[in-house]
């Protein structure tokens, strides 16, 4: 009588969509029910914040429920908690959200749909965030990235990336995420499939390119994510600093008024709040590049200016560039020498062309001092035409960059910027 009742219990439990809390063997006590549903997208981590964390993946359309279970590593209480399905382009987004979690902590998960066990293992886990704003932390970034097999290295990067001795804690897609047109169908060819490995333990934070704009970004790009605001521009902060992402769209940003207002708000409550602010976007202001400067980004140098801003990074060009600093007139300053060490900017920030993280310009050769686009070649600190990805590292009042080959790892780029304290 008393097995049956212990049985009652987690059963009920289960279809109850709430958090359980079980002993050591709870995954044993997991129901399965129906045919197992086929993994066609492993898990991916999505806004990992200091007490809480999405996990989505994708199935086939035989998944009726969808849950978690996870542990503090090292640790041998476990929870179990279910989260929801979205049917889209005939597959399920098995999606579940954890709260309450320990910020700074890692967490090792499995994933069941159905009650099947469809992952797990020692690269299953998320790190959540840290609440402590002096906490030292990396993350990377790059655009551009995927494609066809045979159009797109994605893989290189993303293998690069899971090789770093030190794992960083998230990543940034700086748009064109995936080509052609940004189609939900191709993402899981052109990106998760060669990102697995790196979005099943660091999140991603992409946003929209002109690429991605080629189709309904409503019906395809916000159904593969998970972002914070209105998913085209958002912001989030990680220790002690504010990222703010924008939708530079095609040659114009998605809602004008609405985003600008948006940016000036955001970094007028923030601007004091944080050491850094890191701004991320598609389009490029000022270039040397094969692509054109683009006004509309141009027209926001002043602001960022004037509010802090110390870094903005950009892809489209399939190109790596890194610009001397922007001056408190929101120009180029091309008066500084090539300086791989900055000290405190004060009103200045580094701008940087990320845009050779699975495609690169074969027709075209960096050449900043002899462009057509390019006016003044003394405006560029350091360009290289390599496929590359960028890894930033935060640690307190110090930025460290680099410029890393997406095919031996090599740094080819790096540079720094030290604040005084106030
Ligand atoms: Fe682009």
């Amino acid at each position: 009588m008393k097995k049956y009742l212990i049985l009652l219990i987690v059963v009920v439990s289960f279809f109850n969509c709430k958090s359980v809390k079980a002993g050591h063997n709870d995954e044993t006590q997991i129901v399965s029910f129906g045919k197992k549903p086929i993994l066609l997208r492993q898990p991916y981590l999505q806004m990992v914040r200091p007490t809480t964390t999405t996990i989505t993946w994708k199935t086939d359309a035989k998944a009726e429920s969808c849950q978690v279970v996870y542990y503090e590593k090292n640790k041998t209480e476990k929870t179990s908690i279910k989260g929801d399905l979205v049917s889209h382009e005939g597959n399920k987004f098995n999606e579940v959200l954890m709260k309450n979690l320990k910020p700074n902590t890692t967490y090792m998960y499995s994933i069941y749909s159905n009650g099947h066990l469809l992952a797990t293992g020692k690269d299953y886990y998320f790190i959540t965030a840290p609440a402590n704003k002096k906490m030292a932390f990396s993350f990377y970034a790059l655009g551009d990235i995927g494609a066809k097999e045979e159009w797109s290295f994605a893989k290189e990067p993303a293998t690069r990336i899971i090789e770093l001795k030190n794992r960083p804690d998230f990543g940034l897609g700086l748009g064109d995420i995936v080509y052609p047109k940004g189609e939900s169908k191709n993402y899981d060819n052109h990106l998760f499939k060669p990102f697995q490995e790196v979005f099943k333990n660091i999140p991603f934070y992409p946003v929209v390119g002109n690429h991605d704009w080629l189709s309904d970004p409503e019906k395809n790009f916000e159904k593969e994510w998970s972002l914070p605001g209105n998913e085209h521009y958002y912001s989030f902060t990680y220790a002690n600093t504010l990222f703010i992402g924008l939708d530079s769209y095609d040659g114009g940003f998605y809602k004008l008024d609405e985003q600008i207002a948006w940016i000036q708000q955001t970094l007028k409550r923030y601007k004091d709040k944080y050491d850094w602010i890191i701004v991320y976007l598609h389009h490029n202001g000022k270039t040397c590049t094969y692509k054109p400067n683009y006004e509309h980004v141009q027209a926001l140098y002043e602001t960022f200016v004037d509010n802090s801003v110390d870094l903005v990074l950009n892809g489209h060009a399939h190109t790596y560039e890194r610009l001397k600093p922007y001056d408190e007139l929101g120009n180029v300053d091309g008066s500084l020498t090539n300086q791989n060490n900055y000290g405190d900017l004060k009103n200045r920030f580094i701008s940087v062309t990320i845009g050779a993280g699975g495609k690169i310009n074969k027709k075209w050769q960096a050449d900043p001092l002899n462009k057509e686009n390019c006016n003044d070649g003394s405006i560029v600190a350091h360009a290289e035409h390599v496929p590359s990805f960028g890894l930033i590292n935060i640690d307190g009042l110090m930025l460290s960059f680099q410029g890393i080959n997406s095919y031996t790892g090599e740094t080819f780029d790096s540079f720094s910027i030290k604040k005084n304290k106030e």
